[in-house]
């Protein structure tokens, strides 16, 4: 991520000689990581990176002027109660993805209440709302192996899968034919370290239909709303570490079987989900990928962008400085493929954040992932964004 090796090189040098003299392996490795955050944040200190911007034009303008589209996730339930969270959205955004609204059950929505049935009052809700303030709605997510309700386990069998995919996708695509602009049709399918030769996440869907559930959920989407642009989504494909290498190999093999079958798969979801102490971003090998991926004739969206503080300082200026570099480095290598059409920020305000719950800070302090504060100010990480909208070529 930081491309200035003999500044991060030589303080990493001085910290690992510091290290020489820890005890344990285990030790040296917990105060390697802080050493790495505390060298991020020196050299973030010995750097003039002031995010400078020109103006004021919100996210969606300097997006559309690059033929791209900028949104946010969002909960119904935050929508309705916080209007003022609202107005942002119509400022800031020209896409909105509902958080929970369109899983099989997640939080306090329930699409589907029981095996026959399905209750779209959240998702109907979150459709209007985005009509009314002019924003294109992408749907989140069909097929996925979490979020599933209580009577998932206990109901779907090998004998019957197929039938409930069918019938799921067929119904809730049907039902916003024509007024959703994208579908995530699977979601995170592929895991490596579940040991197959395929690379493909050992879930329900694949354990009881086979490795076809992921062309069928797609033909079956195609026919349901033939407009939509249908989206396979996944994470952990962003750093130059070997999960995420093995993960982006996995991708592209399945990719390239999907496209070789004729599959109806538009494009790739890159989740985006970062990690602002981790520096291993290698913009080179990113862009091979993505490249990789656009020769395939897929188009690109980062889904559901944020950065995570795991062992960043307390001081949030710091934070937002190092979240700031992480968003900049990262968008300024995807944004020049012309392939990518969308980022999305998985929630706009730090306000409504779902790191909150799952990856708070051990100190306890309120975390700061997104472009908007708690009180919808702009930080230097919507600085990052529009700087990188603003530097991004046209589309
Ligand atoms: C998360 C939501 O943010 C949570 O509120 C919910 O409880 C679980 O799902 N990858 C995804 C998203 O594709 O659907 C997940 O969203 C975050 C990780």
């Amino acid at each position: 991520m930081f491309q200035r090796p003999w500044t991060r090189r030589r303080i990493l040098v001085l910290g690992l000689n510091t290290l020489a003299g820890v005890g344990t392996a285990v030790a040296a490795k917990a105060a390697y990581r802080h050493q790495k955050v505390q060298s991020q944040v020196q050299w973030l200190a010995s750097v003039d990176r002031s995010f400078a911007i020109e103006g004021n034009t919100a996210l969606r303008e300097r997006a559309a002027a690059k033929g791209l589209l900028y949104g946010a996730a969002a909960r119904r339930g935050d929508l309705e109660a916080d209007p003022s969270l609202a107005i942002q959205y119509g400022r800031e955004c020209n896409v909105l993805v509902p958080e929970w609204e369109l899983k099989w059950s997640a939080g306090s929505s329930l699409l589907r209440p029981t095996p026959s049935s399905f209750n779209f009052t959240d998702a109907d809700w979150m459709v209007n709302f985005a009509q009314a303030q002019d924003l294109i709605f992408r749907g989140h997510t069909l097929i996925w192996h979490l979020c599933l309700p209580s009577w998932f386990e206990t109901t779907v069998t090998r004998n019957n899968a197929e039938q409930f995919l069918v019938q799921h996708i067929k119904t809730v695509v049907g039902h916003f034919a024509g007024r959703i602009s994208s579908w995530d049709v699977v979601n995170e399918a592929i895991e490596p370290n579940d040991g197959r030769a395929d690379g493909l996440r050992n879930t329900p869907w694949l354990n009881f239909i086979g490795e076809d559930y992921i062309d069928l959920a797609f033909r079956v989407a195609a026919i349901s709303d033939p407009k939509a642009l249908l989206v396979y989504n996944d994470y952990d494909l962003e750093y130059d570490i070997p999960s995420h290498e093995a993960k982006r190999s996995a991708v592209l093999k399945l990719l390239e079987r999907l496209k070789s079958k004729g599959t109806p798969i538009h494009a790739l979801g890159i989740q985006g989900h970062l990690a602002g102490h981790e520096t291993r971003f290698n913009a080179q090998k990113f862009r091979k990928f993505l490249a990789d991926v656009a020769s395939l004739g897929l188009k690109i969206l980062i889904t559901e962008m944020d950065v995570s503080e795991e062992g960043l300082p307390a001081d949030f200026q710091e934070r937002d400085r190092i979240m700031a570099g992480a968003y900049e480095d990262f968008l300024s290598a995807t944004l020049d493929e012309q392939a990518v059409t969308a980022l999305i920020t998985w929630g706009l305000s730090d306000r409504y954040t779902w790191l909150t719950d799952f990856y708070p800070r051990s100190d306890g302090a309120a975390v700061r992932p997104l472009p908007l504060d708690e009180n919808f100010q702009r930080k230097l990480s919507w600085n990052a964004i529009a700087r990188a909208f603003d530097q991004a070529p046209v589309r």
